[in-house]
């Protein structure tokens, strides 16, 4: 039996449990996915001793990912996006960045390809960071804009190194969503209890957009709400937990898990 786990703090909430056990019980699979509430000053202790203790592998949250990469070996991806959310110990002690993985295989499964799409992506937080580093490298045509304008700005000047990226100032909203694709909000704005704030209405929307939100809590939030009543596609933060979740999966065990029996897992539990 191998264990598996994610470490955080604070991580008693952590959907991530749920999720794989569902689909190591689905496939089979004799192992077992626990939470780990760790402090960063014990993050370095807590990696090695799972690495000693054979655990299959570590995901890793808040606020950890960042100082991992001093700990881990990290991807090429994981390094420029500055963060790891994932420790796979096959090969040494070796860190990934699921997230944008995750954001771009919830867009695949409603058919969307993301190569030459104009993304517009709302925040320049952690998570921002990590979508926008992948689509853009993936070929999309990602635009960042951000409250705090000059941290789009930085954001952007590191994403140019991958792909094609610019920050934008939020004045003329329905003239950014109008030119675009995909919107995604990847900021907390919406997230519980302020379950009324959003960003974009459904008047700054059009029916060929899809709109996805990376906040599942509340699964339907009022973002969403606006883009379904203006006729656009929808995309939820499930499905981005989800996903980033059968990227690590698939990295630990090299099998793509049943991604329908997670939902459902994380879905039951909000
Ligand atoms: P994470 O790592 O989860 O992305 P973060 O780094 O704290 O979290 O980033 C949160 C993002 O949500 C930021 O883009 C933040 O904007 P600022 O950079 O201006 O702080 C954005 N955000 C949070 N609350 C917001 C609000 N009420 N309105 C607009 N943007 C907000």
């Amino acid at each position: 039996m191998k264990l598996y786990g994610v470490l955080g703090d604070p991580v008693s909430h952590s959907l991530s449990p749920a999720m794989h056990n569902a689909a190591f019980a689905a496939l089979g699979i004799d192992c077992e996915y626990h939470a780990f509430r760790v402090s960063p000053e014990n993050l370095r202790d807590a990696i090695y001793g799972a690495c000693a203790l054979s655990f299959g592998g570590l995901n890793l949250t808040i606020p950890l990912k960042e100082k991992a990469l001093d700990i881990v070996t990290p991807a090429d991806l994981a390094r420029q996006i500055g963060a790891v959310n994932t420790v796979d110990f096959k090969n040494g002690i070796a860190g990934y960045n699921t997230d944008g993985i995750g954001a771009r295989m919830a867009l695949s499964r409603k058919g969307i390809d993301i190569n030459g799409k104009k993304v517009l992506i709302l925040g320049a937080g952690g998570a921002a960071r990590a979508i926008a580093f992948q689509l853009a490298k993936d070929g999309a045509s990602v635009t960042i804009v951000n409250r705090t304008i000059g941290r789009a700005e930085a954001l952007a000047k590191d994403v140019s190194k991958v792909g094609r990226v610019q920050a934008s100032s939020f004045d003329d909203p329905v003239t950014i969503i109008r030119d675009s694709d995909i919107l995604i909000n990847s900021t907390s704005v919406g997230m519980s209890p302020d379950v009324s704030e959003t960003i974009v209405t459904s008047d700054m929307m059009h029916s060929n957009l899809t709109v996805f939100d990376i906040v599942y809590n509340p699964q339907n939030t009022r973002l969403l709400q606006e883009a379904k009543k203006a006729g656009a596609e929808t995309i939820d933060g499930v499905m981005m937990l989800v996903y980033q979740g059968a990227e690590a999966f698939k990295i630990w065990t090299g099998i793509m898990p049943p991604v329908d029996v997670m939902e459902k897992a994380v879905r039951k539990r909000l």
